[in-house]
């Protein structure tokens, strides 16, 4: 066996690894198939069979942020803004009931439009059809992250990106590393299920930078990793960049499986649109979240963070009939509970 295979094998039993030897597994290409079995082993172990379905709706494209990276910056007047009223949030609220969804992501750009008052209503009337609610916009106070908790919001998702402080800055232009990590410490005193990620492949990002991202990630005790490779978007200053590697990304996401067995991951959009079964493959190598999307056509097309976004050519319903019969097709089932982290809230 080689130092590679005996790696792996500690971090399967031990659940814990140092930063060199992540990145000795991140560099050595020979042993991903163990890695991927491994991760698909310890999935299995610690939060069983069950795909948890989470209805995603993208409420407003509006961004007062210029992530270098991201169609929906600030400075894109190429993207056609909106941004819905409670009725529609609702009426796609109701929708994701109808296909069987648990939970309800609300996803947004930094749309400051959205005050406090106005994100509390909206938990307040989702929780009334009986959703799990996750949260997906952005850097607030502690103060809002209390409020958002007290209203019935339940989960929260905000990405890292990278932990290299200096890629971190330069990818996002005014805005400060210190301030998202502060973010992510609040939610998690928050009281909220904490969910963030990186981006793999961004320009001159180092295989030792990703070694910290998914450490950090053990260090926080997310509840939560999204990962996604880099996909160049033509309207941003990135469009001339390498595409992020998806073979990586899923080794990213399986290593973190490993070293955080019990918590809850995503096959992401992005896998998908690298690869159209790269979403099976990443439930295959530690995933076990798929984050459908409810967004109605029209808006849904102008959610565009990168081009070719899997998912835009199909409906909702079709999506929910297409995923359901790939996860059953690879001996997976649907989950009926609302998949919190410790399956004991189901
Ligand atoms: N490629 C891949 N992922 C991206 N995101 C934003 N832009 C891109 C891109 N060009 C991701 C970020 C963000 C999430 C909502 O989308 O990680 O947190
Ligand atoms: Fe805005 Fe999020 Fe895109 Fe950054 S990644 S520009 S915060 S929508």
């Amino acid at each position: 066996m080689t130092e590679t295979f005996k790696i792996i094998e500690k971090a399967t039993q031990s659940h814990s690894l140092s930063k060199d030897e992540i990145i000795k597994i991140l560099k050595d290409d020979n042993a991903n198939e163990f890695l991927f079995q491994n991760a698909d082993k310890i999935r299995k172990k610690y939060v069983g069979n069950e795909v948890h379905l989470r209805g995603l709706i993208e409420f407003s494209n509006i961004c007062r942020c210029n992530c270098k990276y991201c169609g929906l910056r600030k400075d894109n007047n190429l993207v056609k803004r909106y941004r819905m009223d409670i009725e529609e949030i609702l009426n796609l609220a109701q929708k994701a009931k109808q296909y069987g969804y648990k939970t309800i992501v609300l996803q947004s750009g930094e749309d400051a439009f959205f005050s406090k008052e106005k994100i509390c209503e909206i938990i307040k009337e989702i929780k009334k059809l009986d959703f799990a609610i996750t949260l997906s916009i952005g850097e607030k106070t502690f103060e809002e992250y209390k409020a958002y908790k007290a209203a019935g919001a339940d989960r929260y998702l905000l990405r890292i990106e990278t932990t290299d402080k200096n890629l971190y800055e330069k990818m996002h232009p005014s805005m400060s590393f210190d301030n998202r990590v502060r973010c992510l410490y609040d939610l998690k005193k928050a009281g909220f299920e904490t969910g963030t990620g990186c981006l793999v492949g961004l320009p001159s990002q180092t295989i030792e930078s990703l070694a910290d991202d998914i450490l950090f990630f053990k260090e926080l005790d997310a509840d939560m990793i999204g990962l996604g490779p880099f996909i160049p978007n033509p309207q941003t200053p990135l469009k001339d960049k390498k595409t992020g590697n998806l073979i990586l990304a899923i080794k990213v996401m399986a290593v973190t499986r490993l070293l955080l067995p019990d918590i809850n991951i995503p096959a992401t959009t992005a896998m998908e649109t690298l690869q159209p079964d790269g979403r099976i493959i990443a439930l295959k190598s530690g995933a076990n979240v798929v984050m459908p999307n409810v967004t109605c056509e029209d808006c849904k097309q102008k959610y565009e963070i990168y081009p070719g976004k899997a998912g835009l050519n199909n409906s909702p319903e079709e999506y929910k009939r297409v995923i359901t019969s790939k996860i059953e097709a690879i001996g997976r089932t649907i989950s009926d509970g609302y998949g919190f982290r410790t399956s004991r809230l189901n």
